[in-house]
């Protein structure tokens, strides 16, 4: 029997290598965030209360299917992985602060500004932000020092304001306009895609070979997320969600709802998710976490 077929009969089904997957970031996350009980204590606590214990944890999740793929050494996987995940943690306190999205519930909780204040939410998303950096940047993490940097230039890029800070920008400033769906595109790309397509690329860290595939299907899938996004913001219910449904059109901003009409953002959603499984058509069954994480995110009811 081929090594191909025998892996296929030992690998896990997708959602009990997602359960391990999600389960290792948390404990990765846990033993990077400062202790609470060590000063400044309600900063620390405020990090941990924002960054553990809730979430999908898609953008891990994408980081260790590309790492697989690309077969990234475990400890270089685990620094993508929870980098992307404190940027991203940050990415959702300030999203919900009173002078961005007003919103209270996030992951089920009161939000970080709601739990703690707003300044507290503040310095929550500055530190979560620099802490991504300080794993990346650890010493010797790489044999390669120049492909370490490549990384930090990755998350750098994704995180900034011609990534998902842009993006956030464009998103204020959208408030109540008509947007064109081009507009849109660029809008969503940034603020959300660009986190999504560092975390494959994270992932797939220093594999000349496999990179612009990896990055072909990270832009189609990082967009389908968002698509999704706005989909479920009009479709789910709050408990579900565990952030405010119908968030949306109650602060006047356009989406892919707003623009396309729900049928045809959904049709959207699914051809970019066609696109992203074709870029990954030269790859065999070890693109098969990536597959499965596109049909996830397509999926998802929260
Ligand atoms: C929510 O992201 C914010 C967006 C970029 C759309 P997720 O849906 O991945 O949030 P968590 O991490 O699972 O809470
Ligand atoms: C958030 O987009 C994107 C980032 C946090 C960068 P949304 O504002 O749509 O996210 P939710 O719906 O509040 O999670
Ligand atoms: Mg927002
Ligand atoms: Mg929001
Ligand atoms: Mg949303």
């Amino acid at each position: 029997m081929s090594n191909q077929a025998l892996s296929n009969i030992s690998a896990p089904d997708f959602l009990t290598w997602a359960k391990t997957k999600q389960i290792h970031i948390e404990q990765v996350l846990e033993q990077t965030l400062p202790p609470a009980d060590i000063a400044p204590q309600t900063l620390h606590s405020a990090m941990r209360y924002s960054a553990l214990g809730g979430g999908k944890r898609i953008r891990a999740l994408l980081c260790y299917a590309a790492a697989e793929l690309c077969h990234t050494e475990n400890h270089i996987a685990d620094a993508g992985a929870s980098a992307v995940e404190l940027i991203h943690a940050y990415s959702l306190v300030h999203d919900d602060m009173p002078c961005m999205d007003d919103d209270d519930l996030r992951r089920g909780k009161p939000s970080c500004h709601k739990q703690y204040d707003d300044a507290t939410a503040l310095l929550v998303g500055d530190a979560l932000q620099s802490l991504a950096f300080e794993v990346l940047s650890a010493p010797r993490l790489c044999k390669n020092a120049s492909q370490q940097i490549s990384m930090l230039n990755i998350l750098a890029k994704a995180a900034g304001s011609t990534g998902m800070a842009g993006g956030q920008a464009i998103d204020l400033n959208a408030v109540g306009k008509a947007l064109t769906q081009h507009e849109l595109e660029t809008m969503h790309k940034l603020k959300t895609g660009a986190l999504i397509q560092a975390a494959v690329l994270l992932g797939a860290h220093g594999s000349n070979e496999q990179i612009s595939a990896a990055s072909a299907y990270a832009k189609n899938i990082g967009l389908a997320f968002q698509v999704i996004d706005d989909i479920l913001d009009v479709e789910a219910d709050t408990q579900t969600l565990g952030k405010t449904a119908g968030k949306d059109a109650g602060s006047n901003k356009p989406t892919y709802v707003t623009i396309l009409g729900l049928a045809h953002a959904k049709d959207h959603a699914n051809q970019l998710y066609e696109a992203a499984i074709t870029a990954l058509a030269p790859f065999g069954d070890e693109a098969r976490r990536l597959r499965e994480l596109a049909s996830f995110i397509m999926r998802r009811s929260f």
